[in-house]
């Protein structure tokens, strides 16, 4: 004010202590962050309930205040969850928000609540919170991917299809086998998901400022309170650490990658020209124009939600590179793309999830395909290593001969005649026409990991075992 008294009631309430008057508007505006962290409500009160409850254990506080901060608290948790709590941008963000409204319920005993700790390692154990129950909720979201894709690959154990190298088809697999790919590929991130739970379950809550904080505080009490495994071990390193939230993102983005290959290859397997499969109505759209369309907008969205999920990942890095220690307000950037990520991570493993689920396979399409371009050219080549006893370089160069007169005639080439083949070499006995089919094919990869159907069959079981 002009005479130079504290204005009380435009600064701010929380730390307005030396403040002569309130911020500029835009300042409240670019500080704020209610706006996005109220989403951190519960862990909050969470946090707030074990750390009051350890400061009366510890006789820091009185077991009478603590009584009243955790029912002024269970209060705020339910006008906040029944719509009737009044947020406010003055407050910046969730943790003054909730203290300003306890103070208004139980009086002075709130301003006990802050002993000990700061807002730094308030936000590191907020946010850690949250990071790890989104962790939780992906795991079990990805078993039930990984499960949709054991049951069909269980359904489609014998199902072949062309294999495909430069998206030309190399092999005969089978589709079982393709869907055994993306559990490996999703298991992997399954097991990515647990390693960051692992890195991030120590517990932030009383690095205080950065320093720690003189009160004879119990850290372990609050950390086993928590659910962590034990508190982390560095005050500064705490209240600067964001490594959790990349972790979540680095995480995120490659389990998203994961995704945006499955959907391109529903996007090309859905198209007339492949039409491998046959989307339900309940995850494609039509065309307002076009009444013969049925498009696989699903899976395109979740070809582009990678570029979203990678956006956020490369946002936090940026923001987070160069900072010094300990905490700086970049810091508070880090939120909204988590938050984003999460969503859109998990409403991409959803639809996923249904699609396969849901699709029809069209193994008389598949099968067609899968004899398609001479795709078992390298089963006549390893005939002739194995039953001529040819040099595999050799058996390639005559089996190059077999396939342009296969392809001059237009014709596969199972459809040669042994005569002809005796042409190319005269070793070759009607034998060969054993490998030449599709399924014979298939059936003879029995290496481990390979496309043979009892091969297959054993990788599902071990994948059962630990789903
Ligand atoms: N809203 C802040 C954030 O999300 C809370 C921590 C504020 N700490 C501070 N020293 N200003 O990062």
């Amino acid at each position: 004010m002009a005479d130079g008294t504290k204005d009380a009631t435009s600064s701010n309430q929380m730390w307005g202590g030396r403040f002569a008057s309130g911020p500029d508007a835009i300042m409240e505006e670019i500080n704020a962050s209610i706006g996005f962290d109220k989403k951190l409500y519960a862990q909050d009160i969470r946090g707030s309930i074990a750390h009051a409850t350890m400061l009366a254990e510890m006789a820091i506080i009185s077991a009478q205040d603590k009584d009243m901060i955790v029912s002024g608290l269970n209060t705020i948790m339910s006008e906040i969850e029944s719509g009737t709590f009044e947020f406010s941008r003055k407050l910046e963000d969730i943790h003054m928000n909730i203290e300003g409204r306890l103070a208004t319920l139980i009086g002075p005993a709130a301003g006990r609540l802050h002993t000990a700790r700061s807002r730094n390692d308030q936000v590191a154990l907020d946010f850690r919170l949250w990071v790890k129950e989104a962790l939780v909720k992906t795991e079990a979201m990805l078993t039930d991917l990984i499960g949709a894709f054991l049951d069909r690959a269980e359904e489609h154990a014998e199902t072949v299809m062309p294999g495909f190298t430069h998206l030309q088809a190399a092999q005969p697999v089978t589709f079982g086998h393709h869907c055994m790919a993306y559990v490996e590929m999703f298991g992997r991130d399954r097991a990515r998901v647990r390693h960051a739970i692992d890195h991030l379950d120590e517990s932030p809550i009383g690095a205080a400022a950065l320093a720690g904080t003189p009160y004879p505080i119990d850290r372990h009490m609050t950390a086993k309170a928590l659910g962590f495994r034990e508190p982390t071990r560095n005050s500064i390193d705490t209240v600067s650490d964001r490594d959790f939230a990349l972790e979540f993102l680095s995480v995120a983005a490659i389990c998203a990658m994961h995704l945006s290959r499955l959907a391109e290859e529903i996007v090309i397997w859905s198209t007339p020209q492949f039409g491998f499969v046959r989307l339900s109505d309940a995850f494609s759209t039509g065309s307002s124009i076009m009444p013969q369309k049925k498009n696989p907008d699903a899976a395109e969205l979740v070809r582009a939600k990678t570029g979203r999920i990678n956006g956020s990942l490369v946002a936090l890095l940026t923001i987070m590179k160069g900072l010094p220690l300990a905490y700086s307000k970049d810091m508070q950037e880090d939120k909204e793309q988590v938050f984003d990520a999460a969503e859109n991570l998990e409403l991409a493993i959803a639809a996923m999830t249904g699609m396969m689920r849901d699709m029809t396979i069209r193994t008389d399409r598949m099968r067609a395909a899968a004899g398609a371009g001479f795709s078992t050219a390298t089963d006549l080549a390893d005939w002739l290593v194995r039953e001529v006893g040819l040099p595999f370089r050799e058996a390639h160069h005559v089996t190059g001969r077999a396939v342009a007169l296969a392809e001059a005639k237009g014709c596969g080439l199972a459809e040669l005649s042994l005569q002809e083949l005796q042409a190319i070499n005269p070793e070759i006995t009607d034998k060969v026409f054993d490998v030449l089919s599709v399924d014979a094919s298939v059936a003879s990869r029995t290496s481990f990991g390979g496309t043979a159907p009892a091969e297959v069959r054993k990788q599902i079981a071990w994948w059962r075992g630990r789903n």
